[in-house]
């Protein structure tokens, strides 16, 4: 089943000078990677999210919140981008300026050859020092969660619940998204501020603002153009069809 895209939002791609994209888990769901609210099947269904991606969730379970990431870090290593990610890499060499934030801590993205990738949420390949707030790349693993030279124990670098985002990767965000002609929101459930915050900002920034998402979300009755299908279906379709007029 072919993708409708309408030639008005392949005309306002053709003419931008600056893109700017937010994805969510939804574009590596066809990697094999459960979105997030899905990623508790199975051994972890009797967990709530709240529970295990908290700072308070990690200090009452270290061990069980380092094991979780531990399975979801090992699941991701065992899988490979997907034609949505490879799709966008293509996207990015179109235009003077094109920008991919992303809500998912996969690296999905970099390994498709995207290059200018913002990670608004980390990065679960990263540990760092639960005290000092540094990367750590070496470490002993004699106790789980390991710890950090300076005694603290190490945690995933990725952003919990309740916590703030890094600033450095907040500013590139809301710098890309108020000077785009066009905001693709993909694979997001529009849910989790400040990153929900961004397709907003670029539509009173006045940029063309375009959700590709099988179900509608909290954005898709402010979006100009809902594309109601799969990333890894419609992204390759919006590249094919742009290649073709250029
Ligand atoms: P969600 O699980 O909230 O939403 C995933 C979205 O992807 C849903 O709207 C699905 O309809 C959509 N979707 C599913 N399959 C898709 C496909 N093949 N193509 C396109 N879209 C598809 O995930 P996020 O919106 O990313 O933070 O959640 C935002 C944040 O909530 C996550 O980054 C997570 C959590 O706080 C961390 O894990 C740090």
């Amino acid at each position: 089943m072919s993708i409708a895209i309408p030639q008005e939002l392949i005309e306002r791609l053709a003419a931008a000078r600056r893109v700017a994209v937010l994805t969510g888990a939804g574009i590596s769901a066809e990697s094999g990677i459960p979105t997030f609210r899905d990623a508790l099947t199975g051994l972890w269904a009797r967990y709530d999210p709240q529970e295990l991606a908290t700072p308070e969730g990690f200090a009452r379970n270290p061990k069980l919140v380092w094991e979780w990431y531990a399975e979801r870090r090992a699941r991701i290593a065992g899988v490979a981008p997907n034609a949505g990610h490879m799709a966008l890499a293509g996207l990015e060499q179109r235009f003077e300026q094109f920008t991919l934030v992303t809500q998912n801590i996969d690296s999905l993205h970099q390994r498709a050859g995207s290059r200018e990738v913002v990670e608004l949420h980390g990065n679960i390949a990263r540990v760092k020092c639960s005290a000092e707030q540094t990367v750590v790349s070496e470490y002993a693993a004699t106790e789980t969660p390991p710890r950090c030279r300076c005694g603290a124990l190490l945690r995933p670098d990725v952003v919990w619940f309740g916590e703030m985002l890094p600033a450095a990767a907040l500013a590139r965000a809301e710098e890309a998204t108020e000077h785009c002609e066009v905001f693709l929101s993909i694979g997001t459930s529009a849910q989790v501020y400040p990153a929900a915050e961004l397709p907003l900002r670029a539509l009173s920034a006045g940029a063309t603002v375009v959700e590709i998402n099988p179900e509608r979300t909290a954005l898709s009755r402010h979006a100009h153009f809902v594309l109601p299908g799969a990333a890894g279906k419609v992204l390759p379709a919006l590249l094919a069809r742009l290649a073709a007029i250029a």
